[in-house]
């Protein structure tokens, strides 16, 4: 009897080990299981942004539902690392983050240093002004003060327009700038500006789409992950193709008060 316990308790302590050998193999890499983590600049609402109760932790918004799903759909668990906007793609480089989800446009200059998946959101920029603004076209901006966010494709925009502008680090700081009468026009991202025009009394949007291109959202991951990249994009893909991106979408763009 003694020695069948000794023999049971040898067995049960290799298995033990061995399960233990296992859990640290799965350190190894965010592909094999464990934690995905997504860099984001979370002030970018309906995509990114800090509210009570998030999907993810604090962080709630399009994105975040989509990189929650991603990440639970491959046996994984999503995290979050918040941090500037300029700071994703070399935080992503460095491997401090496994994947960029922050409503982030695919850019030429972009592809030169990561890959993206498939896009997930077509958007386009538009301009914010006062209601009783006479600004109706991309042109009208020429002789205004213009305020953009610092790194976003918006500041791309207005750049190669040749006008000049004052940067921010945050959309809402920009906004409060114009809502005080310092600027006059806002350039972003068209339903990150619905939502802060919804957020603020005597704002409105417009557009001009012969001066903007349309611009699509799609995750980054660092050049030549392709493990990861194929995982994102079997992800994404299905979830176009079955509507949850078109409902999460709809979901926190309501919320946003439109
Ligand atoms: N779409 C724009 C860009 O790619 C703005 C994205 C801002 N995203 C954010 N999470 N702050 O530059």
């Amino acid at each position: 009897m003694k020695k069948v316990t000794k023999a049971a308790a040898l067995v049960l302590a290799m298995a033990m080990m061995m399960s233990m050998l296992v859990a640290c193999g799965n350190d190894a890499g965010a592909a094999t299981g464990g934690t995905l983590t997504f860099g984001t600049n979370a002030e970018f609402p309906p995509f990114e942004f800090v509210a009570s109760n998030g999907v993810i932790d604090q962080y709630d918004g399009i994105d975040m539902a989509i990189a929650k799903q991603i990440a639970e759909e491959n046996g994984m668990t999503a995290a979050i690392e918040n941090m500037e906007f300029d700071s994703l793609l070399i935080a992503l480089s460095n491997g401090q983050i496994d994947a960029v989800i922050a409503g982030m446009t695919v850019t030429e200059e972009r592809l030169e240093a990561v890959d993206f998946s498939t896009p997930y959101y077509t958007a386009t920029q538009v301009m914010i002004v006062k209601e009783d603004s006479d600004i109706a076209s991309a042109a009208d901006m020429a002789d205004k003060k213009i305020c953009v966010i610092q790194g976003y494709t918006g500041e791309t925009c207005v750049q190669e327009m040749g006008y000049s502008y004052e940067a921010f680090k945050k959309g809402t700081e920009a906004v409060l700038e114009l809502v005080n009468g310092k600027c006059d026009v806002v350039v972003i991202d068209s339903a990150t500006a619905q939502k802060y025009v919804g957020d603020n009394e005597g704002l409105k949007i417009v557009e001009d789409a012969s001066a903007f291109e349309s611009e699509e959202y799609a995750i980054a991951v660092k050049k030549g992950n392709t493990e990861l990249l194929d995982k994102i994009n079997k992800a994404i893909e299905a979830k176009l193709a079955d509507g949850t991106i078109s409902e999460l979408s709809a979901k926190y763009i309501d919320e946003s008060g439109e």
